[in-house]
């Protein structure tokens, strides 16, 4: 090959390809351009037949040559797939061709195209995720470490029914608060993994609370409760909703913030510590995941203002499905009744309904405040609170 000079050499030492000898062959020849030559000098003696085929693969040339043995060129090929540099910060839009690589990485271009149709950024954000990922993370508990199951103390027969009830409905709830963000999860495109992971964090914290009261129910020797078809068909309309926004602002925002004051109020009535426990660790994780709703809607709300009837006109919809729902299922009004009163006698029973009565206004309270926080007048919160499904969730 007279007049033509190596770009680049290569020494591969006594290394065939299959030893290692093809990485540093790809590395050396890679920086070198269409045309450019790359003089390789090696002892194997495989080389001989191992680089032509090699260079026939990868797309580029082998040329023979007189220098002695040892030594070979190859000419560079342009046989490298075209690369695509996704954005490295946050993007507006994700495209389907970035697929799953994670945001900062270069991409071999005519990869599939991955369907993930929640793409754009307005759709999925929130301003606060780095810090609900860290809370996350920080509280992760377990019913196993931070539970004191022998702690639990043989109750009355009409108490231990009541908390079983209450366990019953409360993981009935669970369920729905878990499918809701796992199927919104499969949707959300990678660029945008903040959000992937704080759905993934409310996914786990909603399988342990459903495990926890379930246990629970179980641990007291009653089994579980029943559940009602107000209930259920309650969650069902939660889970038809398809849309992101509108299903985190009824879930997170409208049914997780109205069981803040649930769970309180049962660690607040409860009658044993276990219970106690219980609600309190669930109520940490359930004021993250309201925390994400309020946030996420108030992303929305600041760059999209006139969504807001739409969001109304959701919770209205639910309430018209609903409207042959009376009200709270009498098991789980009950179950509340026996215990925040403390027992089944007349006087019990009285205080106890003053309390449930007491309850609901504070649910209706918190939720007004709530949907003012995100910039809904004082008379459409009133309004739209008391729209909210009669069954908490
Ligand atoms: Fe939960
Ligand atoms: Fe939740």
């Amino acid at each position: 090959m007279p007049n033509r000079i190596p770009k680049a050499q290569a020494d591969l030492g006594d290394l065939a390809l299959h030893e290692g000898g093809a990485m540093l062959l790809r590395r050396a020849i890679a920086p070198l351009r269409e045309g450019d030559l790359l003089e390789i000098c090696g002892g194997s003696s495989e080389l001989v037949e191992q680089l032509p085929a090699w260079c026939r693969q990868q797309g580029h040339r082998y040329l023979p040559l007189n220098k002695g043995a040892g030594f070979h060129w190859i000419e560079r090929g342009a046989s490298d797939p075209p690369l695509i540099r996704p954005a490295q910060e946050l993007a507006e839009t994700a495209e389907p061709a970035w697929g799953l690589a994670p945001r900062g990485a270069t991409v071999e271009a005519g990869g599939p195209a991955f369907s993930f149709p929640l793409r754009r950024k307005r759709e999925v954000w929130a301003e606060e995720l780095d810090a609900i990922r860290q809370q996350a993370a920080n509280n992760q508990w377990s019913l196993i470490r931070d539970i004191s199951w022998n702690a639990l103390p043989r109750l009355a027969p009409e108490l231990e029914i009541a908390v079983s009830q209450a366990m019953t409905f409360l993981t009935e709830n669970e369920f729905a608060a878990l499918y809701i963000p796992a199927r919104f999860l499969a949707r959300i495109h990678p660029h945008y993994r903040e959000v992937l992971e704080v759905l993934a964090f409310q996914v786990t914290d909603e399988a342990r609370h459903a495990e926890a009261f379930t246990r629970r129910a179980e641990a007291g020797g009653t089994g579980l409760g029943t559940t009602a078809n107000s209930g259920q068909l309650s969650l069902h309309t939660l889970l038809e909703e398809s849309e992101f926004t509108t299903a985190v602002f009824l879930l997170c925002v409208m049914g997780e913030g109205t069981f803040l004051t649930l769970l309180q109020f049962l660690e607040e009535n409860a009658p044993d510590p276990v219970t106690a426990a219980l609600m309190r660790y669930a109520h940490r994780d359930e004021a993250r995941h309201v925390a994400f709703g309020v946030s996420h809607l108030r992303y929305v709300l600041q760059r999209e203002p006139e969504r807001r009837p739409a969001l109304a006109a959701a919770v209205e919809r639910r309430s018209r499905l609903l409207a042959s729902i009376s009200g709270l299922s009498p098991y789980v009004h009950d179950a509340l009744v026996i215990l925040a009163g403390g027992g089944l006698s007349p006087e019990q029973v009285r205080e106890g309904a003053r309390r449930v009565a007491v309850l609901h206004r504070e649910m209706d309270r918190a939720r007004s405040e709530r949907l003012q926080a995100l910039g809904f007048s004082a008379e459409e919160a009133v309004r739209l609170s008391a729209h909210h499904t009669k069954n908490f969730m």
